[in-house]
């Protein structure tokens, strides 16, 4: 197994998404872990890209419960319903926030995080078993190529649920 993500920085998004998604599959591929999964996938998206935060949920109980994440510290339960991961595992859809001010609801861990984007996870019975949660501090830096594209990598994810 690769011991270290090697994308070039002066690579645009889709370039290293491209790059990005066949090394994160093979990262995971070998390794039955969740939360060794989740850990790995969360520290590879954070070093790419840098965002302000990144990591996950599980779905535990109807709540949502902090998992592996790069990033300050966050809130550690989330709500059916509440907030932007809330809202996503509700209506098992990917949400992208271009200004978290304008989401009514939205739950801030941070004051520094102004747009975020949360993918559900499914499983084989398409119930969502977790959300992938991506906070920005910058606004124009989240977009539909991120979506589309993490979206590919909480499929990857779902078949190691
Ligand atoms: N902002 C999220 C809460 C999670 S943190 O951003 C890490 C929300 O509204 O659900």
């Amino acid at each position: 197994m690769a011991e270290e993500i090697t994308i070039d920085a002066s690579y645009s998004k889709q370039q290293k998404y491209e790059v990005l998604l066949p090394q994160i599959a093979a990262l995971i591929a070998p390794e039955s872990d969740l939360i060794a999964n989740l850990a790995n996938v969360a520290a590879a998206l954070k070093e790419v890209f840098g965002w302000w935060w990144v990591g996950f949920y599980l779905v535990k109980a109807n709540e949502l419960v902090l998992a592996p994440f790069q990033g300050p510290i966050a809130c550690t339960r989330i709500k059916y319903g509440q907030g932007v991961c809330g809202t996503a595992w509700k209506e098992g859809k990917s949400l992208l926030v271009p200004d978290v001010e304008k989401f009514k609801g939205h739950i801030a861990c941070s004051s520094k995080s102004v747009a975020e984007i949360v993918v559900p996870i499914f499983d084989k019975q398409k119930q969502v078993i977790a959300v992938l949660d991506v906070d920005s501090e910058q606004f124009d830096v989240l977009d539909d190529t991120d979506v589309h594209d993490l979206e590919i990598i909480t499929t990857y994810l779902s078949l190691k649920f």
